[in-house]
Formats: structure tokens, C-alpha cells, sequence
């Protein structure tokens, strides 16, 4: 008899693949996946705790499965990840019907905690030692990596995966809860990256993504000396079948000359980089505790477009940090328009318990001012994005067709004819009509229209001359 698992994720790339491994290793414990809890036997959050509103979203999602459980009381309900780690047996007291509590540093032994709480031996919580609870190399050995090898059935389109190269972060910037949910920093070997990129390639992906919360600051020390982020890139550029790399987070002062020039002479290295300036005010970075000042931010940025011709940047902004004066805000704007990012996410300040910025700095800038300084810095970035998309028109890019656009989904288009999306080297998202059969192809797709978020073309077509034509006749 199978049995039916439904999981609603909220939160970063990484809590994706965290979704997408657990999901694959129920489904070898004879698991199927299924679209809504009331078809489900185990029902598990994947939750985020950066901001507020990510864990309001959780515990309201929660409170309505109150009556589901106490009809079905069979039912299994689970809550992993960061927020599972963060409030711990809070979430027993606050939804009591709660079954199974993980942390993202015990994702493994989810088959093993179900199946006692379907045998009847009450609720279970694992979770990681705090950040100081314990010496640190025992605190690192209770986070543990979770990355077990996958088959390409088990994965959202075979074509493009998410790989882990490390878990955690040392940069403990001072609004952030990251550093005491994921655990200390800590490298996966790269011959095991390695192997899962081959794996992977060998059931036919084209594009890794590689993750990691500051993943340009991977290394890996072992009898073989140091291995960094550009020895990585490297050593993956030789994995036949891969045709594109990407990684993702960057954090701006290990942005490293050997990193920018590995970019720029491996091909299959994605022109990409996603750097978090978080703010243009040194008064704000600095009590953000973020190591660097907006001069050197802009000296990286001046090196990557030396380096770089044609990358694409993008940033994350917390507005309404502790202290933000308009005049703070003035400079993010400001850097917002020098830099001219591709996109930047932007984000309200949310204070977080137990964060050195909750501890040092009240959290003083009014709601209605955040939400202002929010939509003013989201219209700049738009107007820049309008700007730099529409000048592309006439351009014609290599996309990875990745499957059919929000569009044709939402009009449930199912035939072979289709509106695809699909993205450029440069991460831009490119939407155009074709056969479904497209989808999983590199395409060369030639840009008519755009729009600030994305790219509208037509699939360039071999040109037939008329000599051939006339042969033909
Ligand atoms: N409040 C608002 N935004 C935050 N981020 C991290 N912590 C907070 C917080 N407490 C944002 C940062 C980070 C992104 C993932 O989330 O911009 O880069
Ligand atoms: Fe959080 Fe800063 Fe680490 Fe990013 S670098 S995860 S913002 S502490």
C-alpha cells in the first residue's frame, strides 16, 4: 500500500532542495506525493524563520490543519527546517496536534522519526546543538549536510539541479538568524560534489546550481592543500553533459580575483552574480555588522565589470534597518542606481529574537516607513531593470528551455504547442511559443518585446537561402 506524503515549502533555494531530498527519500520508503494535505498520510512544513512573516505564514498554515487532525488523527504532521530549529518545543506548545519537529541538520533521519510516531511512541523532536551549547567541533556534528544521491525521477525537471557545496555561516551579520539555525560554516568535500554533479549529468542535467549561504566563501582543507569556490568551478567544468553553471549566494568581501577570473575563462560558468550589498549607508552596514563599506562595494562591483564584460548583478536590500534615516536611505538608493543591478530583492527589516541586532538596536523605523522606503527603492530598481531589458531587444541569447511559462500553466495549455520559459547564461528569464518537446534544450531565441522581469522572443529558426530554395523548386 503506498502512502501519501504532501509538503509545503517556504523560504530560500536551499530549503528547496532540502524539500526535494526528503520528498526522494520518503518516496524510496514507498512514499507518493501528492498536491494537498486531504489526499495525504504525512502532512510537513519546510519552514524559513528570516523574517517574521515567513513563520506567521507556518503557524497560520498550521492552525488550520487543527481540525484535520483531530478528525484523522492518524495523520502525521511534521515541521523541519529553520523554524523547527529556532522555536523547538515552542511548536509543541503552540500547535499541539504537531507530531514531528526537525531541524535542517537532521533532515536524514525524517523516515526513521514517522515511522516511530506511526508505531506509536509519541511525538518527536531532533534538532542541532546551539551555537553555545557545546565545543564547536561538536556543535558542526550536529548539523548535518543532507545530501543523499538522487534519481531522475525523483526531481522537479531533470534538466537543472540545485547541489549543496556547504551548509551554515560564520558572518553572524547582526538582523540575521541564519548563523544560529543552519550552524556553523562547513564545506562538502569536492570530490562528493563532484560525484553528485557527474551523477546527476549522467541522467541528463544540464545546469547545477550551486548553493550555499555565502558560497563563494567555500573551502575545503584536507592533505591535498585548499580547495576554493574557483578550484571547484573548475574541477566541475570537466563534467561532461554540463553545460552551465550557476552558484548562489554570494557575500561581497570574498569576492576574490581568482573567482571573478574563473568565471570569466570557463564558459560554462554563468556571466551571474547574485551579491547582497544589503544597504548603501556605512552607518547602516556597520551596525549590520556586514565587514565592508559601501567604498569597497563599489570597488568589487568596478572589478567584476572590469573583469566580467556582459555579467549580470544582483542584490538583496533590507530596508528599515535599526537607526535608517532618510538620508541612509538616500545612499541605497543612490548605489541602487549606480550599480545598476539586474534585480535586487528588497526587504523590510524584521527583527529577529535572539540576533545581536535585536539585542543592540531597537527596531525604530515605523512600519508605514519601511513599507514607503520599500516601494520607492522597488520603483528604481524596476525603472532599471525596464531600462536595460528593453535595450536588449534585437538580441538574440542561448536559453536553457526549463518547461512551460506561468502563463500556459495558469491557462492549463496542453497541447504540443506552448508558451516555454527558460533562462540566458546571464539568469535572465526569457518567455517565447514552441513544442513542448523543446523543453530540457539550449535554444537560440531571438528577443522582440521585454518587460522589467522578463525577456519575449521567438525561437531563431535556420535561415533557408534562396539558392536552396530554388534547387528545391
Ligand atoms: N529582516 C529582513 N530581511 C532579512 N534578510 C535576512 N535577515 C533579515 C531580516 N531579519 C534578507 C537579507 C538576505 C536575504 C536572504 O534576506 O537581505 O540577503
Ligand atoms: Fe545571514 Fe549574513 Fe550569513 Fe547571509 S552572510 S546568511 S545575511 S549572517
Amino acid at each position: 500500500m503506498p502512502k501519501y506524503l504532501y509538503i509545503e515549502t517556504v523560504g530560500c533555494q536551499m530549503n528547496m532542495l532540502d524539500s526535494e531530498l526528503v520528498v526522494a527519500d520518503l518516496r524510496r520508503q514507498g512514499y507518493e506525493l501528492v498536491d494537498s494535505h486531504k489526499k495525504a498520510d504525512t502532512i510537513l512544513f519546510n519552514t524559513c524563520s528570516v523574517r517574521q512573516h515567513a513563520e506567521d505564514k507556518v503557524y497560520s498554515a498550521l492552525g488550520r490543519l487543527k481540525h484535520v487532525k483531530r478528525d484523522h488523527p492518524d495523520k502525521i504532521i511534521g515541521v523541519m527546517g529553520c523554524m523547527a530549529q529556532k522555536d523547538q518545543k515552542l511548536i509543541f506548545q503552540r500547535a499541539p496536534f504537531v507530531d514531528l519537529i526537525v531541524g535542517p541538520g537532521q533532515l536524514h533521519q525524517i523516515p526513521a522519526l514517522i515511522e516511530k510516531v506511526s508505531r506509536g511512541a509519541g511525538r518527536q523532536m531532533e534538532v542541532s546543538l546551539g551555537r553555545k551549547d557545546a565545543p564547536l567541533a561538536q556543535i558542526k556534528r550536529s548539523h548535518e549536510s543532507f545530501d543523499p544521491l538522487r534519481t531522475v525521477e525523483m526531481r522537479p525537471t531533470p534538466y537543472q539541479a540545485y547541489v549543496r557545496i556547504m551548509i551554515g555561516c560564520d558572518k553572524f551579520c547582526t538582523y540575521c538568524i541564519v548563523p544560529s539555525v543552519r550552524g556553523p560554516e562547513q564545506s562538502r568535500p569536492p570530490e562528493h560534489v563532484e560525484m553528485e554533479c557527474r551523477k546527476l549529468a549522467d541522467e541528463g542535467c544540464k545546469e547545477i546550481v550551486l548553493l550555499g549561504q555565502t558560497v563563494n566563501s567555500y573551502r575545503y582543507r584536507d592533505d591535498h592543500g585548499t580547495t576554493r569556490l574557483s578550484d571547484l568551478l573548475l574541477r566541475l567544468h570537466d563534467v561532461a553533459g554540463i553545460e552551465r553553471i550557476k552558484f548562489v549566494t554570494n557575500y561581497p568581501k570574498d569576492m576574490t580575483d581568482d573567482l571573478l577570473q574563473a568565471v570569466r575563462d570557463l564558459p560554462k560558468v554563468s556571466p551571474y552574480l547574485h551579491v547582497p550589498a544589503q544597504s548603501g549607508s556605512n552607518r547602516m552596514l556597520e551596525r549590520m555588522k556586514r565587514g565592508y563599506t559601501v567604498e569597497e562595494y563599489r570597488e568589487m562591483m568596478a572589478r567584476i565589470n572590469e573583469t566580467l564584460v556582459d555579467a549580470t548583478i544582483s542584490s538583496d536590500f533590507i530596508v528599515g534597518f535599526s537607526g535608517e534615516t532618510e538620508e541612509d536611505f538616500q545612499q541605497t538608493i543612490e548605489l541602487v542606481e549606480e550599480c545598476r543591478f539586474k534585480n535586487s530583492f528588497i526587504f523590510k527589516y524584521s527583527e529577529r529574537p535572539s540576533t545581536k541586532g535585536a539585542e543592540l538596536y531597537p527596531d525604530d523605523v515605523p512600519e508605514e516607513v519601511k513599507k514607503r522606503r520599500n516601494n520607492e527603492l522597488l520603483d528604481v530598481q524596476n525603472a532599471i531593470s525596464d531600462e536595460d531589458h528593453i535595450a536588449l531587444i534585437g538580441r538574440t541569447f542561448e536559453v536553457l528551455v526549463e518547461g512551460p511559462s506561468k502563463t500556459s500553466l495558469k491557462q492549463n495549455q496542453d497541447g504540443p504547442l506552448l508558451q516555454l520559459t527558460g533562462r540566458t547564461h546571464c539568469d535572465r528569464i526569457v518567455v517565447f511559443d514552441g513544442n513542448r518537446r523543446l523543453i530540457g534544450e539550449m535554444l537560440s531565441i531571438a528577443i522582440h518585446d521585454a518587460s522589467g522581469q522578463t525577456l519575449f522572443g521567438s525561437v531563431v529558426t535556420e535561415h533557408v537561402g534562396p539558392e536552396v530554395f530554388e534547387l528545391q523548386t
